[in-house]
């Protein structure tokens, strides 16, 4: 086995991980790599010439440096916009045949397209010894990060308010939630620290060992990890040994920077290192995704992880899914490498116009928020500085109908407000209006164990998460809508 980082953290994988024996018959598949012309008749791969495909062209935008803001050009030319292509076939020349590609492959993924994801990876984030393995795009690699790690019984931290996709996923495992504080700069390392250095191991059961955390364009708060927090959690992560599960699907399309607000579109930006690029000890495993950079029908991604934890994957995959499609394989191979392709530089040109569009985006919207429901006083929301939302908080303090209740109303230790009720009526009024937003309840972390109860979260569930993903033509209509909806849930008689 290849060493990795200096750490063994082989005692955070989960027993089921452990008892997973690697595929006997992939093995022996693996030795018809051994030398040259190996002959294998150990397989029933089906032969080349049967595949009725002889022939794959991509047609993908023109990202050449000629062209100023290739995102741009590609959306509104239509037909006509300039546009790159690259083809493979059954023999080559292209850099990844049709005939190797479209047979079985390993469970880290074809190895051209390893070698892609790899460049990538290296290219933004030079981790130090890192492996990657491809996914069928982050939901696939995140919930494969829990299976290999989670313990029935264990515990495992989030982000109080997190991608409920993703945190029902380990619950059936057993796995249990202790959600920790966020605020406008996302996951509060001193509260995780009092987490953890508050747990005790006799009442608790074993101390948490995994962090599942989105540190760019967070959802759904839209919130962004400075480098200085970043760098805090790795240290605690560190502390109480435990690993970091970087979902980071919204890391291109940065537009602010939380350390020093240098806007994207100038020639300082940098993205913001990422936890894998200060991981010595290979304790991050990170998620990356193509479905927001290029299309999530894709379903394409990839973890990079240390060695040992990317040996589980492979075997877990290899027992399962085997490898991604050979489609999407292809495709990002040939983008990085094929003749006409796009490499590296040209992937980076799109990346970063992409991000200028949505930045665009953002900015419509958030200037429409502003006069269509932020003017009323009944709702705001802070600038996201990445990702596709905007956490609008509701001003409920000012409804007629909003109540505290003091200590011994029979409501402690619970919710001291209903602010849960008036969010759900808040809610269906939106419906009610024609417009459908996501309400915060949505994103509590499921079942998650009491850390405190002197700031009950179901007292911070006025907020509702809006995209600016979407068509721009309905943006000002929806929020008109969302505006009036307000105004006459606060000013009812
Ligand atoms: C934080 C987060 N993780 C994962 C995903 C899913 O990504 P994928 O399409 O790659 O499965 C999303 C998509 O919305 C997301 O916001």
């Amino acid at each position: 086995m290849p060493s990795s980082t200096s750490v063994d953290l082989t005692h955070h994988l989960s027993t089921e991980t452990r008892l997973r024996k690697p595929n006997p018959m992939k093995a022996i598949w693996r030795l018809t790599r051994r030398k040259p012309k190996m002959i294998s008749l150990a397989n029933g791969d089906p032969h080349f010439s049967l595949y009725p495909i002889r022939r794959v062209e991509f047609e993908v935008a023109s990202v050449g440096e000629d062209i100023e803001n290739p995102v741009q050009t590609w959306r509104t030319s239509g037909p006509s916009a300039p546009s790159q292509r690259f083809v493979s076939t059954t023999d080559g020349p292209s850099s990844l045949p049709l005939k190797s590609a479209l047979q079985y492959s390993a469970g880290a993924g074809l190895p051209d397209a390893q070698r892609a994801v790899t460049e990538l990876t290296n290219h933004y984030h030079s981790p130090p010894d890192h492996h990657t393995t491809l996914t069928l795009g982050n939901s696939d690699g995140v919930a494969k990060c829990f299976r290999l790690l989670g313990e029935p019984g264990d515990h495992f931290l989030a982000d109080e308010f997190s991608f409920s996709s993703l945190t029902n996923a380990p619950l059936s495992h057993g796995i249990k939630w202790v959600s920790v504080k966020i605020d406008q700069g996302g996951l509060v390392p001193e509260d995780l620290e009092r987490i953890l250095s508050n747990w005790n191991e006799e009442e608790q059961g074993r101390r948490p060992h995994v962090l599942y955390t989105v540190p760019c364009g967070q959802n759904p708060t839209g919130c962004t990890l400075s480098v200085e927090r970043r760098k805090k959690i790795y240290a605690l992560a560190q502390r109480f040994d435990f690993i970091i599960i970087e979902d980071d699907p919204y890391y291109y399309l940065q537009y602010e920077s939380p350390d020093d607000n240098v806007d994207c579109t100038s020639k300082d930006f940098k993205f913001i290192p990422s936890f894998l690029s200060m991981d010595v000890d290979g304790r991050v495993m990170r998620v990356d995704s193509f479905s927001k950079i290029m299309a999530p029908g894709m379903r394409l991604g990839w973890i990079t992880s240390n060695f040992a934890f990317h040996d589980a994957l492979v075997t877990l995959t290899d027992s399962s899914t085997h490898h991604p499609h050979a489609f999407g394989q292809i495709f990002i191979t040939e983008m990085l490498f094929a003749e006409g392709g796009w490499s590296i530089a040209g992937f980076d040109r799109w990346v970063r116009s992409l991000r200028d569009e949505y930045k665009r985006r953002r900015d419509f919207f958030v200037d429409s928020f502003y006069n269509e429901v932020a003017r009323s006083g009944y709702a705001s929301a802070e600038l996201p500085e990445a990702g596709m939302f905007l956490w609008m908080k509701v001003h409920l303090q000012k409804h007629p109908r909003f109540r505290t209740y003091k200590n011994g109303d029979g409501n402690a230790p619970g919710p001291k407000t209903n602010t849960k009720e008036l969010m759900e009526e808040l809610f269906e009024r939106c419906l009610d209006g024609g417009v459908v937003v996501m309400p915060a309840s949505v994103f509590l972390v499921p079942e998650a164990a009491k850390t405190t109860d002197e700031d009950p979260i179901e007292d911070r569930l006025n907020f509702f998460r809006l995209t600016f993903a979407g068509p721009e033509d309905t943006m000002v209509p929806a929020l008109e809508i969302l505006g009036q909806v307000l105004k006459e849930f606060f000013t009812e008689k």
